[in-house]
């Protein structure tokens, strides 16, 4: 085999804030394709870089009461922390905000000018006399034309939805200054996307035999001929004038590059950085015939990748990318979709803080990652699943059910194996074909759920076999060493195929095995007879409720403050105070019904829940989800009455639809006074009396 030439990167994320969850799953995707493509012997640069310019950058720097560079400074050497904890090893992280940026932003578009797809006209634009500068869409607001909700912003209104154009805002203001604006004219710079030319290149260049067919159908729509036989592309507008923290337009004074232009060149300018410090020559190496070039990319941002950079390259006379990776968005239990600033409430410093391991994420956001850009929710109870039933349950346990034999009984050293573990292990590396596919085509989850399969084959090996009851019997030491040894050996060939997504936990099993770094070409070759194996070390631990619950706790301030003024305050009943007085009309409207618990089952997939199935004399039962799992067990709830909300609108929730809420008294603290207590009625009541 050839080894492959890659360069490889993720989007460049702004400058102006921590890393959130998203962006760790978009490094960790990125990451674990990286590594698989390294450890198949290929020659990988895998780069990335922070987005530095741009108004918001600026004018969150003013507000900070720091320049620019000192404000993407500080935001920059928060990185590595991040990319450090969870095992994210980027060969080099740079900025666009970069000498080798400036240079190639600038030499990229001399060459689009000389080949005639730059050109200037003179725009109208909003304008904030006060602040002295024109303003993004962002930056203004005022009255819907459609609705008249008030503080909408320029390009769209949150109320109903109508999409239109700054200046057709009622009542606009500036929200830097709460200025009226203006409306000014200015010169700006526009790269003709329209061109034939382009529109021909990009029609080619989508197909949906490169890119991912939902992403390729949604992005032809600009570049195919629309009902009146003309594509809609229109031409892109590429400057912004002074003030701005940008690049420079050459030989436009006052005229700064918009940022999305520069920010893909910052793809460009990080591997050119790295080549620098390798002493190697970048131009040579964007020469090679067999470079691959790819980007991995949210949904968010497929237009740049799809349209406006392949075009920007093509018509410089570039390397044009050779696919660009599309992603959905993770969500965190259960879809609030995460704002891009503020993130979600899964702080990935607080997860690594809290001693959770980065290969638990990891190996669970490979567990749900596919090809396509479908967005996927990382979910609390499904975690712990996947990670203490699959993950350790089926693979770590492998290792501590043979190591402990082999070490006491035969001396830490590998015995020859039988017939039935040769069997085994040759299905498993007869799998190495189809792992490597899909790990090649990005589809992570299919390769976790094929390797645990793999892995239910050796744990049905084990019990088959019994080590532990081997142990026991006499004259049966040679079949014990057999069947540990072939474990053993079957633990080693799983730990390679989880490579790309465990590299820590592979780490750590190669010294535990007292083997050298191993790569996929290893993979066929046994440890073999007589291999002396290490003192098993525990290799990993299990998720607890408390650290998910850790995880996901309020931060500390947020609920203090009742604890903190307790002295001016008698504590209130419960933990709570009394909530506001209500008319006994408002307490009608709840109706409150005896229901018969006709039967309780646990929830797949969930720790917290228990499904109960409820007579309110109705001629159907309804099905009703209570969080009350880790306080009852089922059988002690079958058959008995309790009081339940009849008249609750159904919840859909990711088990299935709850018709209702059961009712149960607890403490405000369930932290310092824990306990769900469910209510029944006195004897005598019937299931559909109504509680008043
Ligand atoms: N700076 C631009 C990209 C320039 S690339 C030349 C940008 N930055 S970003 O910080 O907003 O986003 C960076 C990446 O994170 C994008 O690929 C974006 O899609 C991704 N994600 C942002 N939120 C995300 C999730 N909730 N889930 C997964 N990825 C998410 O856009
Ligand atoms: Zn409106």
């Amino acid at each position: 085999m050839t080894a492959r030439q890659i360069f490889v990167t993720t989007a460049l994320p702004y400058a102006n804030g921590n890393f959130h969850i998203g962006h760790i799953m978009e490094y960790i995707q990125a990451d674990i394709w990286a590594r698989f493509q390294k450890l198949q012997g290929h020659a990988v640069n895998f780069v990335c870089a922070d987005d530095a310019h741009g108004a918001p950058i600026m004018i969150a720097a003013e507000n900070a009461g720091v320049t620019p560079e000192q404000f993407i400074a500080k935001v920059a050497a928060g990185r590595q922390r991040y990319l450090d904890g969870f095992h994210i090893a980027f060969d080099n992280w740079h900025t666009t905000h970069s000498p080798e940026n400036t240079e190639l932003a600038q030499a990229i578009y001399k060459d689009l000018k000389a080949a005639d797809l730059i050109e200037t006209r003179s725009i109208e634009q909003f304008y904030d006399p006060q602040k002295g500068m024109f303003l993004p869409d962002r930056y203004i607001k005022g009255e819907c034309p459609n609705c008249h909700a008030k503080d909408q912003y320029g390009d769209n209104c949150e109320v109903c939805s109508a999409v239109y154009s700054p200046t057709d805002l009622l009542e606009p203001y500036s929200v830097l200054t709460g200025a009226r604006p203006e409306l000014r004219q200015s010169e700006h710079f526009f790269f003709r996307l329209s061109d034939p030319r382009c529109i021909a290149f990009l029609r080619e260049w989508t197909l949906p035999s490169r890119l991912q067919p939902e992403v390729a159908h949604k992005v032809r729509e600009w570049i195919l001929p629309g009902e009146d036989g003309r594509p809609r592309m229109g031409d892109w507008d590429i400057s912004r004038d002074a003030p701005y923290f940008g690049i420079e337009i050459p030989d436009a004074p006052g005229k700064y590059f918009y940022v999305w232009l520069d920010a893909p060149i910052g793809y460009l300018a990080s591997l050119k950085n790295l080549l620098h410090k390798r002493g190697e020559d970048y131009d040579a190496y964007m020469a090679q015939p067999g470079l691959e070039q790819y980007h991995f990319i949210g949904k968010d941002i497929i237009t740049f990748h799809t349209l406006f950079w392949p075009a920007m390259l093509k018509f410089s006379g570039r390397k044009v990318p050779d696919n660009v990776f599309v992603h959905g968005f993770l969500t965190v239990n259960n879809g609030e979709k995460m704002s891009k600033s503020r993130g979600t409430g899964l702080d990935p410093l607080r997860y690594l803080e809290l001693d959770m391991n980065p290969d638990w994420l990891r190996y669970y956001l490979a567990a749900k990652l596919s090809a396509r850009n479908e967005d996927i929710d990382f979910n609390a109870d499904d975690f712990m699943a996947r990670v203490n039933s699959d993950l350790i349950g089926k693979y770590v346990n492998i290792a501590s059910r043979s190591a402990g034999f082999i070490n006491k009984r035969f001396g830490g050293r590998l015995g020859p194996l039988a017939d039935d573990g040769a069997q085994l292990l040759a299905a498993l590396r007869d799998a190495l074909p189809r792992i490597t596919a899909l790990y090649e085509h990005r589809e992570f989850s299919k390769a976790v759920r094929h390797i645990m399969q793999l892995a239910d084959q050796v744990n049905a090996y084990v019990d088959q076999n019994k080590p532990w009851e081997l142990a026991r019997q006499d004259g049966m030491d040679a079949r014990l060493h057999a069947v540990c040894s072939a474990c053993i050996e079957a633990f080693r060939v799983l730990t390679l195929y989880l490579q790309p997504v465990l590299p820590q936990l592979a780490a750590d099993v190669a010294g535990f095995l007292g083997t050298p770094a191993q790569d996929f070409s290893h993979v066929p070759q046994a440890l073999g007879r007589g291999w002396r194996i290490g003192a098993y070390r525990h290799l990993m631990r299990r998720v607890e409720d408390k650290q998910l619950d850790a995880l996901f706790a309020p931060p500390e301030g947020a609920a203090a403050n009742t604890a903190d003024s307790a002295d001016a305050a008698p504590p209130a009943p419960g933990g709570e105070p009394v909530a506001d007085t209500i008319g006994i009309d408002d307490f009608a409207r709840v109706d409150l019904r005896i229901a018969k618990i006709l039967d309780c089952q646990p929830v797949d997939g969930s720790s917290k829940l228990l499904q109960l199935t409820l007579d309110v004399g109705e001629e159907t039962p309804r099905n009703v989800f209570a969080g009350i799992a880790q306080h009852y067990r089922p059988d002690e709830l079958r058959g008995k009455l309790t009081v339940m909300v009849a008249n609750l609108a159904p919840r859909k929730m990711r088990f299935g639809v709850s018709q209702g809420m059961v009712l149960a008294a607890s403490h405000a603290d369930e932290k310092t006074q824990p306990g769900i207590f469910v209510l029944t009625p006195w004897p005598g009541a019937r299931p559909g009396m109504r509680v008043s």
